[in-house]
């Protein structure tokens, strides 16, 4: 009966994937849970360094998450991670042992890091709990790594391949890694297909950064340096032909490649939710920001008292029909001309300002244990 229903709901979803009606009649087979906003890093590229306000900063306990979890009826997936660093959970390893012995074996857990905390007993049970990681290293040499972090870890990050590379000649464990270009990195590209081919990763994953991420900061995008964007995109591609290195081409700008179709229109208010720590459903992983948009809180309103609501469906028509005018405006996902709209009075440094206060870099302290982290500060 329940796979019936399941396969049910999986064809509803798949349908309203295509179609994005604004009232939909299934729950969503994949949901992203932020089981932190803790983080030991200030990315230059990252919402979370520019557009947070951060005024609340905490992890998701295994008690919160088994509530949220649980009201997911027909879930084939989860990614339990959102703006900060998932390694950095407290509750972390007791929610992944919850999710397996809940959803057994086949169950997909996806998890991106920064690589910074994969220490050995780390990696034995993001093997043992069989969790489909993606690293995030958007550079090939310590100067460049910090100019983009802010923290001085490449040497970590690498320490952290090593073990992965490791894991994977002995358990065939299969992970990724992220590569992010920005006007600092774009000539590692091609150095960084061997990187990964080094390491052992399955994938490499490019993607270039959206510019609502990077603050609106059209000044410092990348898509001045398209040339060098183009020619190195097309190098690593040819060598990851070579050296049989997987390669993913994420995103790719219309500035920088005027003759592709680059628009993909947004599914996240279709088919994945964003939960942050504190129980807020949020438009998606691209604003993960409580106080900017909302659609209730599901430790006060169930989860689909919230998805088939009336504010859902008015943010799925308006998005349909890319007119939406609040936080989905310079999104890339509305429509294909609406990232060249800059956000407006973002009051950038005020935010950097407060971020930088609740941040403990990597390096400082104790940011790298994430042990002595409480769930809520
Ligand atoms: C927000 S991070 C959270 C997980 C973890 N802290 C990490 O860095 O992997 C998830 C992914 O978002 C990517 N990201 C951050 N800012 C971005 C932007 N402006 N455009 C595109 N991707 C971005 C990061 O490179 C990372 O791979
Ligand atoms: S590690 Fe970087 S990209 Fe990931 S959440 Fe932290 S600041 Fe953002
Ligand atoms: S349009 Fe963009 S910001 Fe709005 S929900 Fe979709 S992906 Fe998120």
């Amino acid at each position: 009966m329940k796979l019936i229903s399941d396969a049910l709901n999986l064809a509803k979803e798949t349908k309203a994937r295509r179609n994005r009606p604004a009232t939909v009649n299934y729950e969503p087979t994949g949901v992203q849970i932020e089981v932190t906003n803790h983080c030991n890093l200030l990315c230059t590229f990252c919402g979370r360094t520019n557009l947070s306000n951060l005024e609340f900063v905490g992890s998701m306990s295994l008690e919160k998450f088994q509530h949220v979890f649980n009201q997911f009826n027909h879930l084939r997936s989860v990614s339990l991670f959102g703006h900060g660093e998932p390694l950095m959970a407290p509750d972390l390893w007791k929610i992944l042992a919850w999710i397996r012995q809940e959803k057994g074996k086949k169950f997909k857990i996806n998890m991106t890091s920064n690589g910074i905390l994969l220490k050995q007993e780390f990696v034995d049970q993001l093997v043992q709990y069989n969790v489909r990681l993606t690293v995030s290293l958007d550079a090939t040499d310590p100067e460049t790594y910090t100019k983009t972090v802010g923290a001085k870890t490449f040497h970590k990050v690498i320490e952290g391949l090593d073990r992965l590379r490791v894991a994977t000649e002995k358990h065939g464990y299969k992970w990724s890694i992220n590569f992010l270009i920005t006007n600092e990195n774009i000539h590692q590209l091609p150095e960084m297909v061997e990187l990964a081919k080094k390491y052992k990763a399955r994938k490499l994953n490019i993607g270039e950064q959206n510019f609502y991420g990077a603050g609106g900061r059209m000044e410092d995008a990348f898509i001045k340096l398209k040339d060098a964007v183009r020619e190195n995109v097309g190098v690593a591609l040819a060598k990851g032909k070579e050296l049989g290195q997987e390669i993913r081409l994420q995103r790719r700008d219309k500035h920088v490649w005027p003759e592709h179709d680059t628009y993909v229109p947004c599914k996240y208010l279709w088919t994945f939710p964003f939960i942050s720590w504190d129980g807020y459903v949020c438009l998606c992983c691209a604003r993960p920001y409580p106080k900017l948009h909302n659609f209730g809180n599901v430790f006060e309103t169930p989860f689909q008292e919230i998805w088939f609501g009336e504010e859902y469906v008015k943010y799925r028509r308006e998005v349909a029909a890319g007119v939406q005018d609040g936080p989905c405006k310079s999104c890339q996902h509305l429509s294909p001309t609406a990232e060249d709209a800059p956000p407006v009075n973002l009051d950038l440094e005020r935010r950097k300002k407060l971020v930088r206060a609740k941040t403990q870099l990597a390096g400082e302290d104790d940011a790298d244990s994430g042990k002595k982290l409480p769930l809520v500060s």
